[in-house]
């Protein structure tokens, strides 16, 4: 299937970029999705312009009156360029089938805005953290201490592990304290990332770079067929839009996106790519790019400056049945995909950025020229990457999830999750098979994410999903009005303690209540 997604800002000239970026409140009617849901979707949301939607724009008051004023878009202007910083690989230390790994979260300060100095947060490092390699069927056990001054915890987002062992809230840690989780990775082959998720400080923790990619292997077929040498033909791709001030402060709620004089910095693996394109050698024909939208709440659409094809492999959870070729891949924030490109000639790769929140960046960027060096010749890819058996829903349990607001509280289930007691909970038991109809009660973007399990999409907006959208997510773009139906089944993990999370991952959003806890309990 080709997914042919064209994203809203296109390829055009800076001007046209400049205006739609600019277009007052407009950021959730131009949102289209992955696949070719776009048209549906701009008649679907026309639908919504009447009273609904009005009284919903209304509501959220003045956050919808502001003008964007994204300095950023630099494609086909002439621009520096410096080498692609690859994130160290964290060494871990493996003995018999377990492997210890050792994180510190630590202030630092870091180029966030080119040529100014901003203070930042990383693991091991003042900016982002280290790339941890975890073997399915071992044993992960992390220490992590955290340096930062304030409470915090380490998030493994996408991980198939013990609720306490999952890095929520209920797990918060204090500065001067180790957390030491422990879990056999049951997880296949996939991309997962690393973050803060502390009740409140999410979106502060996250936006100063504590950040950080998670490569799963395995033993499959699809594994050993694919590049596997990390940071030569495997290479992580984090990219991150932000917003900061011009003396280099980095904001993450809204009283600070509601600043002036703010600019939208957009950062490849922590380097500013406003007016820099990174270069990268690949010394090898095929190259497999893991890609990471660790924004918290922009949209960012990757696609090459010459218009053609990247072969998408994986979603958020690991393989799609068969590679696809597709002309853009629209990551909203805390989504991954994986994909090859086999390079006969040089690749320029752009990233389109689109709001996601009240305000935030807009404009293409060309964040990394790849030039094509390798001699050899790859074998074909295997035909089937990955045996995805599509569920049967009809003996599902319902459940209805509804994304709500009130001013700026947001909502689940009409509950705001601001502390582990207000927010609302999903209870469930081990074995559970679900279908969740997550609709989106609001005009604004969200950015649905479940813990524990990955699942299946059923529908997007009333129409059956196709291509890529039928690989497994843990993380999905529900458009303002807008509707999932999402299907997946609790396998492997009770507790009657500690609680898993779904929240809408626009960082703010879960900050100001759009988050409930999943309780999984034994049937
Ligand atoms: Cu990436 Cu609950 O988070
Ligand atoms: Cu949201």
């Amino acid at each position: 299937m080709t997914d042919s997604t064209e994203p809203s800002t296109g390829r055009s000239d800076k001007g046209a970029h400049r205006k739609a970026g600019q277009a007052k409140g407009e950021h959730t009617k131009t949102s289209k999705g992955r696949g070719g849901k776009g048209l549906h979707r701009r008649k679907f949301l026309g639908g919504m312009a009447g009273a609904a939607g009005l009284a919903a724009v209304a509501a959220a008051g003045t956050t919808f009156s502001l003008l964007t004023d994204a300095k950023g878009n630099k494609a086909g202007a002439a621009t520096n360029s410096a080498t692609l910083t690859i994130p160290d690989l964290l060494e871990g230390t493996t003995s018999d089938t377990t492997t210890t790994f050792t994180l510190e979260a630590k202030t630092g300060t870091s180029e966030v805005v080119s040529g100014v100095t901003s203070s930042t947060m990383g693991y091991n490092q003042s900016f982002l953290g280290p790339t941890m390699k975890w073997t399915k069927g071992n044993t992960a056990l992390l220490n992590i201490t955290n340096s930062l001054g304030a409470d915090t915890t380490v998030h493994f987002h996408g991980a198939h592990v013990p609720a306490k062992m999952d890095g929520g809230p209920q797990v918060a840690f204090a500065d001067g304290e180790t957390w030491s989780p422990t879990f056999e990775v049951k997880d296949e082959a996939k991309t997962l990332w690393y973050h803060p998720h502390a009740l409140g400080t999410t979106a502060e923790q996250a936006v100063h770079g504590l950040a950080g990619m998670i490569i799963v292997e395995d033993d499959s077929d699809a594994s050993a067929a694919l590049p596997s040498d990390y940071g030569v033909d495997d290479i992580p791709i984090i990219l991150q839009c932000l917003a900061s001030d011009t003396a280099g402060d980095v904001k993450y709620d809204l009283t600070g996106y509601l600043g002036s004089g703010l600019v939208y910095p957009v950062l490849c693996n922590g380097t500013n790519v406003d007016d820099t394109t990174l270069t990268f050698e690949a010394t090898k024909t095929r190259t497999r790019f893991r890609i990471l939208n660790a924004s918290p709440s922009d949209i960012i659409t990757v696609q090459r400056s010459d218009g053609g094809t990247m072969t998408q492999i994986a979603s958020d959870q690991g393989y799609l049945a068969s590679a696809a070729d597709v002309t853009s891949i629209r990551l909203v924030a805390g989504a991954r995909a994986e994909m090859v490109m086999d390079l006969s000639a040089d690749v320029t790769l752009q990233a389109v950025i689109t709001t996601g929140w009240v305000r935030g960046g807009s404009g293409t960027y060309d964040f990394l020229a790849v030039t094509a060096s390798g001699t050899d010749t790859p074998d074909d890819l295997p035909s089937t990457l990955n045996t995805i058996d599509r569920y049967d829903t009809s003996d599902f349990t319902a459940r209805t999830i509804t994304l709500g607001q009130n001013g700026t509280t947001m909502l689940i289930n009409g509950s705001a999750g601001t502390s582990m007691s207000s927010m609302a909970m999903i209870s469930t038991t081990l074995g559970s098979k679900e279908i969740w109809t997550v609709t989106n009660s609001t005009q604004l973007e969200h950015s649905f994410h479940v813990h524990d399990v990955p699942f299946q999409l059923i529908s997007i907006n009333g129409v059956d999903p196709t291509g890529v959208e039928l690989g497994w997510y843990d993380t999905y773009e529900v458009v303002g009005g807008g509707t999932i139906e999402i299907a997946m089944e609790f396998t492997d993990f009770a507790d009657d303690t500690y609680m898993y999370m779904l929240h809408c991952h626009l960082l703010q959003h879960e900050d100001e209540g759009m988050m409930a806890s999943l309780m999984v309990t034994e049937s």
